[in-house]
């Protein structure tokens, strides 16, 4: 069974947002298989690490990009978390560059924020994204 299941409570019906959800479920899968895989190739768990945080940042963008278009009034707690979460993704990509490894708990820590972020704080937005038309 896939470490972190796609699941309808994900679903925010607005289809480049969903899309890009169900990548950064797809990818941290990746890493978690990789880094459980009985011989873990460290180049690999790197590369996918650094595309996982390369893709959530432009991913944050793409969200700030429609708060500030649309002037979504939460936007300010919204970009607050992406940032906190941007802060300790970099520090994670820091540490395994310096040749600590990826372990469980790293994983465990990015499933559970993915989680909580898109079904509590996207969520938040879709009702006002779609009133601005956005589907
Ligand atoms: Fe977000
Ligand atoms: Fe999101």
């Amino acid at each position: 069974m896939a470490f972190m299941l796609w699941s309808n409570d994900l679903v925010t019906g607005i289809q480049s947002i969903d899309e890009q959800h169900q990548w950064l479920v797809n990818t941290t899968n990746q890493l978690h298989d990789e880094i459980n895989n009985p011989q873990p190739d460290n180049r690999k768990i790197g590369s996918i690490l650094e595309s996982l945080i390369e893709y959530t940042f432009n991913h944050f963008i793409v969200e700030e990009d429609m708060f500030q278009r649309f002037e979504y009034p939460q936007s300010k707690s919204h970009i607050e978390e992406h940032n906190k979460f941007a802060a300790t993704a970099a520090l994670l990509l820091s540490k395994y560059e310096s040749g600590e490894s990826v372990n469980n708990e790293a994983l465990d820590f990015l499933k559970e924020w993915l989680k909580h972020h898109i079904m509590k704080v996207d969520m938040a937005y879709v009702p006002f994204l779609k009133e601005k038309g956005i589907n």
